[in-house]
């Protein structure tokens, strides 16, 4: 069984992870409402991803015995000024679940549950990825400032998403 405060963080991470996943669908329904519809794919490609992580967590909970218990989602925003403040906005909450994730690893450290390290890690990584991959698109949104040629360019780009 996970420890009291371990099933506390980790069932609070659902929440997280789902709020991700929310907070991109509303980006998705955004780009859509903009015509961007490369960037509304990307993001729900992203979100999607978010469900699974979220699920990662459920079924770990599960698998130590513990029992979820399901928290109500906030909506974190729900429109951005252009392209470049809603992948800022994802970067910058890729960065807070980096932080979140962090603090699981040090507190499965401190109670010394191998089994909740060992599952972590694979969070730790993928943590890297996404903040690589919302990072360069932020840099890249940045270089190319107000050229709508390029933006329609990029939108392309990111509608090739798997
Ligand atoms: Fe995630
Ligand atoms: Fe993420």
């Amino acid at each position: 069984m996970l420890s009291k405060k371990l099933f506390t963080a980790f069932n609070d991470q659902i929440k997280h992870e789902l709020e991700s996943a929310y907070l991109y669908a509303a980006m998705v329904a955004w780009f859509k409402s903009e015509n961007f519809d490369g960037m509304a794919h990307w993001m729900e490609v992203q979100s999607n991803e978010e469900v699974e992580h979220a699920k990662k967590f459920f079924e770990h909970i599960f698998d130590r015995g513990n029992v979820v218990q399901l928290q109500s989602l906030n909506i974190l925003a729900n429109k951005w000024d252009s392209p470049l403040a809603a992948f800022t906005a994802a970067y910058e909450h890729e960065q807070f679940v980096t932080g979140k994730i962090n603090e699981l690893m040090t507190l499965a450290k401190a109670e010394k549950d191998y089994a909740a390290e060992v599952f972590l890690h694979w969070f730790v990584e993928e943590q890297v990825e996404e903040e690589d991959s919302t990072l360069k698109i932020v840099e890249l949104l940045k270089k190319i400032g107000s050229h709508s040629h390029q933006l329609i360019m990029i939108d392309r780009d990111l509608g090739k998403r798997e």
